[in-house]
């Protein structure tokens, strides 16, 4: 990732300053117009802006704990985009502040081969000037760079609550998948199918959001009643064909509990008042 940042960066005319742990990986990005320094310190004295892009916020701190970091960092702006924890975030930003620097915190929700794309992912947090120092820089990373305000720990946040959206969908994928392969059915074709229905499912779960956000949850889009039954469904056919039921049983059990609470009568999203 940080390789594919620096020929960004200098595809889009800045100069940059390249540092790695493993001598030569820096070297190695020379004919793109990056240099690279012999030291971090060396790195970042060179530049206003430092983008920090190692493999979490431990290696950061090894790094920013090195020699003549303290002296290199005054003024300069921190830029992390490694992924890290809402603690991580603060912890840097407080580095930051008692070094005279700056901090802006970031989770990239890309893969390098999709950086610098019109709509490339990068959500943001920090105080304000920080945002303000770093929009034209990051601008060369992708369009879709999200600011989410001055709390530091916002990124990691929502970078938190978004892969807790994926991992729950990614458990229903593969269940979903011992279903279609225990049924002989191709399972590369059901995986075309989830991606021509992902789109408008997206737009539900948009909505969901915005019913839970304003609080009212009178039916709009899907009873909450459908999904007790679907998921009651799944559990029963999957248990039927002998399958491991551990993913659906965890869904119809929360579906059940609100049903017995009596939320089978609101919108679908009324499921979070069982986790309040
Ligand atoms: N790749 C992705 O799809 C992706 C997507 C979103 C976010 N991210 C985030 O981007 C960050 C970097 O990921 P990556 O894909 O570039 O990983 P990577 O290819 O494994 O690179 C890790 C980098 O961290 C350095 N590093 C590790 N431990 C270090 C230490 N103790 N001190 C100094 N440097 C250290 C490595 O240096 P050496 O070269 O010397 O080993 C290397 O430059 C991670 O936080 C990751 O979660 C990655």
């Amino acid at each position: 990732m940080g390789a594919t940042i620096a020929r960004l960066f200098a595809g889009h005319g800045h100069e940059v300053t390249a540092w790695n742990r493993s001598a030569g990986k820096a070297d190695a990005l020379a004919p793109l117009g990056v240099r690279a320094a012999a030291s971090a310190a060396q790195a970042i004295a060179a530049s206003d802006a430092v983008v920090l892009i190692v493999a979490d916020y431990r290696a950061a701190d090894a790094i920013l704990h090195g020699p003549g970091i303290a002296q290199a960092a005054r003024g300069k702006l921190f830029i992390n985009l490694g992924t890290g924890s809402p603690g991580d975030a603060r912890a840097a930003e407080a580095w930051a502040g008692r070094h005279g620097a700056r901090h802006l915190d970031g989770a990239i929700q890309a893969a390098p081969s999709q950086m610098g794309q019109p709509d490339t992912p990068i959500l943001l947090s920090g105080a304000k000037p920080a945002w303000d120092q770093a929009q034209p820089l990051l601008a060369a990373l992708g369009g879709g760079n999200l600011y989410l305000g001055e709390d530091v720990a916002a990124a990691a946040t929502m970078d938190l609550a978004t892969l807790s959206y994926v991992y729950g969908a990614f458990l229903g994928f593969i269940h979903g998948a011992r279903m279609a392969e225990t049924q002989g059915l191709d399972v590369a074709q059901y995986g075309r199918i989830v991606h021509r229905i992902s789109p408008s499912f997206g737009a539900f779960f948009e909505h969901e959001a915005k019913v839970i956000a304003a609080g009212d949850f009178g039916i709009t889009e899907s009873p909450l009643r459908i999904s007790i039954e679907a998921t009651a469904r799944i559990l029963r056919e999957s248990q039927a064909a002998g399958l491991d039921a551990r993913v659906p049983a965890l869904s119809a059990a929360l579906f059940a509990e609100a049903d017995r609470a009596g939320l089978g009568g609101e919108e679908a999203a009324a499921l979070i008042k069982l986790l309040r």
